[in-house]
């Protein structure tokens, strides 16, 4: 059935299927109502880009424009995703509590990236990914713009014995894919190498309040 408006829409769908991705820890999710809350969610988002405050980075590119706080965009679609996002992970996690510690747009121009890293305030992570991009002839460029973990902890990652990682982890994403995994495991992003901004969403989910500013965690990178 054809969804026409948001308020057709079930915030948390019926069904949901998680698949793992090489380690049980990491799972993806794709989401088949997009057609209903992208195209303006995106628009928003392309619209506050210039003005955002970018965290601020020694290396120009890295990691893309940051634009903070989901919940305070005053925009339906934003709010929308943000309540799905924790409905969900309320669901499928046995916190005491949900609490978001962060959430962020990523908007990443052509040749931006982002360095190894991971959040270590929070216990999960979410990464959604609202706009891949100009498509990529992936034979031409197998990983640009793709999110990748390179942590020594997931054991597909380490074929030639346990934490010797060779093997970097590319989870299968495309526009609507919800990744779920731990906030510790390093991931990164490869040059992206389109034209068209490629977007994301993250959520950091904490049990706790947690004391301090979130995001002088990303202003070390
Ligand atoms: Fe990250």
């Amino acid at each position: 059935m054809a969804h026409k408006s948001l308020n057709d829409l079930s915030v948390i769908p019926e069904t949901i299927n998680f698949a793992t991705q090489s380690d049980k820890r990491i799972m993806v999710a794709d989401f088949d109502d997009i057609d209903v809350y992208h195209p303006a969610l995106i628009r928003k988002i392309l619209d506050m880009a210039p003005h955002a405050k970018a965290a601020r980075l020694p290396i120009p590119g890295a990691c893309g424009v940051k634009i903070y706080d989901l919940d305070q965009w005053g925009c339906a679609e934003a709010d929308f995703i943000y309540q799905r996002v924790f409905g969900i992970v309320s669901q499928m996690f046995d916190l005491p509590q949900t609490v978001v510690d962060l959430s962020w747009a990523s908007v990443y121009q052509r040749r931006d990236y982002c360095m190894p890293h991971s959040h270590v305030r929070s216990k999960i992570a979410i990464v959604y990914l609202l706009d891949e991009g100009d498509p990529v002839d992936r034979k031409k460029d197998r990983f640009g713009g793709r999110l990748c973990f390179v942590d020594p902890r997931i054991p597909a990652s380490c074929p030639e014995g346990d934490g010797i990682m060779t093997r970097p982890l590319f989870p299968k994403m495309k526009a609507g894919s919800m990744i779920v995994f731990p906030s510790d495991f390093i991931h990164w992003v490869p040059p992206y190498l389109g034209k068209k901004p490629r977007i994301s969403l993250s959520w950091d989910i904490s049990d706790v309040i947690l004391p301090g500013a979130p995001t002088k965690d990303f202003a070390r990178l």
